[in-house]
């Protein structure tokens, strides 16, 4: 059984910063809502609890509360903000509501080193209403802020520790020893979570779930599903098929791209469909957005099934599924955000072929999953390939999809991209964060007059779009500099017929969203 921390999620929207931070410290982890039946965290014989923080008051009715198995489990527990205060409070200590508000940066004093932190004045960060203000027998206070004289507390016999600041915001530099200490030194973890752990692991789950049996596999290009795709070879070979269908609305050189590192992986496990001319007949005449994406998916599932009925009887669906959607799916209040557009991948598919379920990446974080494809040998342009939309070129191409209009999306953004990335400003491996997260030509269904020599033109427009994104939930766009955007549109004008202007969207999101559509 491999070494793993559990942490209760009590709603805190940092919840997943704990996990990301204990990763990178090589340390597997497991996020749950605190509501999970206890039969199945206790599965996993966790090494040790973190409780998150949370928006409640310990003293609300319907606050949430400290499942049993925790204390009995008699392994170390760290709570965090809300869980401090929610183990004070059911340890004996004294919690109190509301008037000491605290947002934001403070420092803390550490007099004397713990097993947990380090001696030492640290900038940490504060988000709370409550505070702890008499602590649990046993206790005693390890760390001191001008706003919380208890910022920290422990019980080094019952190895029960506790921060008011947030250890996994990078607003708290000291917080990932913090966390390490925690899980390393005080639990006993040991630090295996590796890329080439991962893929030993990953490797030995898929061949005990599939056996002798065969999987099916959609593969779009993007970083997951290959890497999925690759792990599943890896595992089991030829008993994996993977199918990458060409809708016509992909970017320039992208098919004779992913063709090439996939084959190269994988031969004959390899398939490809050309089905262009079914997504664009489809397309036909469509303007609305949310019609091309309900059309781009119903269509390529119509397109996958019929390869798959050749391909013959097949016992798996093999899914990209990373981290982040598992624990969004798990917490139902989360799903009930208003739909903004329905995005997809290979939506609807799962629940129509009726199949058991691969999921090789079901525990990574994306930033795990490029490791785990470099260390796969899959090609940077790859690994680092920024997010494309499952319609494709489709809710890029605004008005109606036709060959030719794609085309003239297709050459400009391609321009637009090479000298993006012939001056490094994106898809670079380990980008420093603020750089572009993702970046792309959209084509306007807005002509415009315009003189080319002595010759009057009326064009249509390209839209450049850049933005800087930690989530792709909000956005800021790219500061771009001058000479760049000069030369990417001055290109456009004179290489991509029908188009004689070039804009650049200054706008973040929201207001807008990434997408034109
Ligand atoms: P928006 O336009 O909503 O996009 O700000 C946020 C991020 O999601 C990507 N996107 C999609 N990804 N299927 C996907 O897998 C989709 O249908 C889809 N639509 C948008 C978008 O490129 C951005 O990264």
């Amino acid at each position: 059984m491999r070494d793993t921390l559990i942490i209760l999620d009590y709603g805190s929207q940092y919840t997943q910063l704990i996990a990301r931070r204990l990763r990178e410290a090589q340390v597997f982890c497991e996020i749950f809502h605190w509501q999970t039946p206890e039969a199945q965290v206790m599965a996993l014989q966790p090494k040790g609890f973190i409780l998150s923080g949370g928006p409640n008051s310990v003293y609300e009715a319907e606050a949430p509360t400290l499942p049993d198995y925790v204390l009995k489990a008699d392994g170390p527990v760290l709570g965090i903000c809300y869980g401090m205060q929610l183990l004070a409070h059911v340890l004996g200590g004294k919690v109190a509501p509301g008037s000491h508000r605290e947002y934001g940066s403070a420092t803390v004093e550490i007099e004397q080193a713990t097993r947990l932190l380090p001696a030492g004045s640290y900038t940490v960060w504060m988000s709370h209403g409550d505070r702890v203000e008499a602590l649990p027998e046993g206790f005693r206070a390890t760390a001191t802020s001008p706003g919380s004289p208890l910022a920290a507390a422990e019980d080094e016999t019952r190895r029960l520790y506790c921060l008011q600041f947030h250890p996994e915001v990078q607003h708290t530099p000291v917080g990932k020893e913090i966390l390490r200490n925690f899980a390393i030194d005080i639990c006993g973890v040991s630090p295996d979570w590796t890329p080439e752990g991962i893929v030993e692991e990953a490797v030995s789950r898929i061949h005990a779930q599939v056996g002798e049996r065969r999987v099916l596999a959609a593969v779009s290009g993007g970083v997951d599903s290959s890497v999925a795709a690759a792990l599943t070879h890896k595992a089991v070979g030829g008993q994996l098929s993977a199918v990458f269908v060409d809708n016509g609305l992909l970017r320039a050189g992208e098919r004779e791209g992913v063709i090439e590192a996939m084959q190269a992986r994988m031969g004959d496990a390899f398939h490809f469909v050309d089905a262009t001319d079914t997504f664009l007949n489809a397309l036909k005449g469509v303007e609305d957005p949310e019609r091309k994406r309900l059309i781009v998916g119903e269509t390529f599932i119509h397109v996958f099934e019929k390869k798959a009925k050749e391909l013959g009887e097949m016992d798996f669906l093999m899914q990209g599924t990373i981290y982040p959607d598992v624990i969004e799916s798990r917490a139902p209040e989360r799903s009930a955000a208003h739909k903004i557009k329905s995005h997809h991948n290979v939506g609807g598919l799962p629940e129509r072929m009726d199949m058991a379920l691969v999921e090789p990446l079901r525990y990574l974080f994306k930033d795990e999953v490029r490791a785990v494809g470099t260390l796969l040998g899959l090609p940077d342009e790859l690994v680092w390939r920024q997010p494309f939309p499952g319609p494709g070129l489709s809710v890029r191409c605004l008005g109606e999809v036709s060959w030719e209009r794609l085309e003239k999306l297709r050459k400009a953004d391609a321009i637009f991209i090479g000298e993006l990335r012939a001056v490094g400003l994106i898809e670079q491996p380990n980008p420093p964060s603020g750089s572009i997260a993702q970046a792309f030509a959209a084509l306007l269904p807005v002509r415009s007059v315009g003189v080319m020599g002595d010759q009057r033109t009326y064009q249509e427009t390209i839209v450049l779009r850049a933005v800087s994104s930690q989530d792709f939930m909000t956005a800021d766009w790219a500061p771009l500099p001058h000479e760049l955007l000069a030369r990417v549109s001055s290109r456009i004008v004179n290489e991509v017929q029908g188009v004689n202007r070039v804009v650049y969207d200054l706008t973040s999101k929201p207001p807008a969203t990434i997408e034109w559509e």
